[in-house]
């Protein structure tokens, strides 16, 4: 094995645990006929309630695990729930979850959502972790990841923001425009994947927000010629193509659950909702959008649909991949972008007032795309 390159988690001294309880949290789905409702209930279809009580399962600024970009100044939009119409959302139990994955490698995959999802998913786990946990982050390449040694369990990030090979697979480092994406070449990640027990991918922004270049070679090959291609649904195509080639190849038949999340929500605010009448983005909501018919405009359905196919085509060759769609549900909450509500964040180009529109607050959306995959882990 390699040198371990060690990230001190530094940017919050953690102050003895303090979590903040869930209080009437949702129901409690102790009960068989409550499960049993919950399962077959469909989780991502419903709306946000005001509920200024409940649902907090961590504090952002205490979390040993948050990034400073995510941490936001202001908690109004924590005062809203995740109400599926059918059922509840399943309480989050961070002793069964740890139980759960006990000996175990759950990996998330993919791209800075990805890692705004996987830091969630820490922090939420955090006030469960026995007292003198190791919280230090250990990094190895493009993986990063958490180690608990009383519970054998690794929680990591694998930094794979197009799932192929690309020129900006470098974890610190991935501000290289154009892109050159290898749409055939995921080898290099794919063997890190191997020994993973769960594995929860994502791939979409990067496929819309920057103009990139399409290679066919790998990084080492002779042949490392790119030119440009303007359709992006089948360049998109192409490289979901070889990632599920991939899993069918080495995932067949094993014991290995894999996830894929639906697009994460980018805003380009409709001005209409703007009730607050400011030009400075998504960063100025202040409530979640109430129309149930919202559809994030920054989400291309037709790619979406090109990730439903793939993978139910995958299934059909054998290798079963659970969709966490998402996309909705998050949708309605642009004012919960981690934007210039976050503290001390400073933009590269120097502005305060950084308003990404991408990337959420935590805690916030992400806790409820866990809270969900939770549901679904707790299941296998
Ligand atoms: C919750 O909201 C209600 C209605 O706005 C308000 O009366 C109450 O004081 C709030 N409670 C907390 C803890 O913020
Ligand atoms: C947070 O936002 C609310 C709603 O806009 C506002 O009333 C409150 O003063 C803000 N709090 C802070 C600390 O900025
Ligand atoms: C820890 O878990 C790994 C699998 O992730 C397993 O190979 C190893 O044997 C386990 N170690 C112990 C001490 O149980
Ligand atoms: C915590 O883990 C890191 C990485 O494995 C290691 O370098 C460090 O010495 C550990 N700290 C303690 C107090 O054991
Ligand atoms: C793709 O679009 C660019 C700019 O819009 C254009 O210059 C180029 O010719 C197009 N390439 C192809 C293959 O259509
Ligand atoms: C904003 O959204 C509303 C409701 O979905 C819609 O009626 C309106 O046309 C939208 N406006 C723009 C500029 O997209
Ligand atoms: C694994 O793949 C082979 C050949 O592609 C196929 O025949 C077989 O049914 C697959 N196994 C499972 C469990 O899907
Ligand atoms: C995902 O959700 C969207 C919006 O609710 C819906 O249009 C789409 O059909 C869903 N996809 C799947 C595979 O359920």
């Amino acid at each position: 094995m390699s040198h371990h390159h060690v990230i001190t988690v530094s940017i919050f001294v953690f102050v003895a645990f303090f979590l903040i309880l869930p209080g009437n949290d949702v129901v409690d789905v102790a009960s068989k006929a409550s499960e049993s409702r919950t399962r077959r209930c469909d989780l991502f279809s419903g709306k946000w309630v005001f509920d200024n009580i409940t649902d907090r399962l961590y504090d952002g600024k205490k979390c040993s695990f948050n990034e400073v970009k995510f941490v936001c100044l202001n908690d109004t939009h924590l005062k809203w729930r995740w109400q599926p119409h059918e059922c509840d959302l399943p309480r989050f139990d961070g002793a069964a979850f740890l139980e759960k994955v006990r000996g175990k490698k759950v990996v998330l995959v993919g791209d800075s959502l990805s890692r705004n999802q996987w830091r969630s998913l820490l922090c939420m786990i955090e006030p469960f972790l026995p007292p003198g946990t190791n919280k230090t982050l250990i990094l190895e390449g493009n993986f990063i990841f958490f180690h608990s040694s009383e519970y054998n369990a690794t929680i990591g990030f694998h930094w794979a923001p197009v799932l192929v090979e690309s020129n900006n697979d470098d974890l610190g480092d991935h501000q290289t425009f154009p892109g050159i994406f290898r749409v055939k070449s995921i080898e290099k990640h794919g063997r890190q994947w191997l020994d993973s027990d769960v594995l929860i991918f994502d791939s979409y922004a990067w496929w819309t927000t920057h103009s990139f270049l399409v290679s066919w070679g790998s990084s080492d090959g002779p042949h490392s010629t790119h030119e440009q291609i303007n359709n992006t649904l089948r360049v998109f195509e192409m490289a979901l193509n070889s990632w599920s080639d991939w899993m069918e190849m080495h995932f067949n038949g094993t014991k290995t659950k894999v996830f894929f999340m639906s697009p994460s929500p980018f805003s380009k605010l409709n001005k209409t909702y703007n009730v607050y009448g400011t030009d400075a983005g998504c960063g100025e909501m202040r409530e979640p959008i109430p129309d149930e018919d919202y559809w994030p405009s920054g989400v291309d359905k037709g790619m979406m649909r090109m990730v439903e196919s793939v993978i139910d085509k995958l299934g059909e060759r054998g290798v079963k991949v659970e969709y966490l769609n998402v996309t909705r549900l998050s949708g309605y909450r642009e004012d919960a972008h981690s934007s210039n509500k976050v503290i001390g964040w400073v933009n590269w180009k120097g502005s305060k007032r950084y308003s990404d529109c991408l990337h959420w607050c935590l805690p916030g959306v992400p806790d409820v795309w866990n809270r969900i995959l939770y549901h679904y882990i707790m299941r296998l």
